[in-house]
């Protein structure tokens, strides 16, 4: 694996967080998508961002990747400052952004989107092919068909696969289970868990609630750009507002 550099040395027995998003707030034009949003990722965890349509899931994902610039607040990364750093540069850090609807190339074929992956990086990719290839192995069979001819799920599986060509330190990974048939959200499920075994520490956006808590160890609940609740996914899928909210009481 790359070498992004060494985490700061713990201090008060205290886990360094790898990502820290503090006072963030973004804005679209006059639209004010995150209002001051604090919200932290430690080395290895897999944190659910949860909340309704509208509510600035996709718009922290995109500030940490650099797609969007705050107008205030500072983002982490192993203690560096993202919010002046273009998202190739993000990238290179070891951040990678598996984005909402995908954004696959559908006229190129399977393991072109994958090489794309890997643009900010030299070297033989073989190895992170066969990796991938073993995480997905419908991806290995139709390497050589477009994109564009993939079933959702399938594209799905690219999606991430591509990310996972950054060899990432933290993946961003947004409502990866939308749109899926039930026995697609399990193998996407179970890539996450495989990925998270592996050390990958993940940032989830995830509109299946229960799905969410099940894989990730914590989670943020975010109304109008602001976290409204947080806590351990257990503790979460017990509070009442998110039960009301999100899982049918
Ligand atoms: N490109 C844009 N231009 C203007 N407003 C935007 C843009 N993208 C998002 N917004 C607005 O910013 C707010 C947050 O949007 P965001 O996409 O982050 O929400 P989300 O939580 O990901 O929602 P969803 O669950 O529907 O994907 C919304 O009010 C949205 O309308
Ligand atoms: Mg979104």
């Amino acid at each position: 694996m790359m070498e992004h550099g060494a985490l700061r040395p713990v201090q008060d027995g205290e886990p360094v967080p790898l990502l820290t998003l503090q006072g963030v707030t973004v804005y679209y034009g006059r639209v004010r998508a995150l209002q001051g949003l604090t919200l932290e990722v430690l080395p290895g965890e897999v944190v659910a961002l949860l909340g309704g349509n509208g509510a600035g899931k996709s718009t922290t994902l995109r500030a940490v990747s650099g797609l969007v610039r705050p107008a205030s607040g500072h983002i982490r990364f192993r203690g560096q400052e993202l919010t002046r750093l273009d998202p190739a540069a993000i990238v290179r850090l070891g951040v990678a952004h598996c984005p909402e609807g995908r954004k696959l190339f559908p006229e190129m074929t399977v393991l072109e989107n994958l090489e794309l992956g890997a643009y900010v990086r030299a070297g033989r990719l073989d190895e992170d092919l066969r990796q991938i290839f073993d995480l997905f192995p419908v991806l290995r069979e139709r390497r050589h068909q477009l994109a564009g001819s993939l079933s959702g799920g399938e594209q799905q599986m690219l999606a991430i696969g591509r990310a996972l060509m950054v060899r990432p330190t933290l993946l961003l990974l947004d409502e990866p289970t939308m749109g899926l048939a039930p026995a697609m959200v399990v193998e996407v499920a179970r890539a996450i868990r495989v990925l998270r075994a592996r050390g990958t520490t993940v940032l989830l956006v995830e509109q299946n609630v229960q799905v969410a808590l099940r894989l990730a160890d914590r989670g943020y609940v975010l109304e109008n750009g602001r976290v409204v609740v947080e806590g351990r996914a257990e503790a979460l899928a017990r509070d009442d507002r998110v039960r009301r909210a999100y899982l049918g009481g």
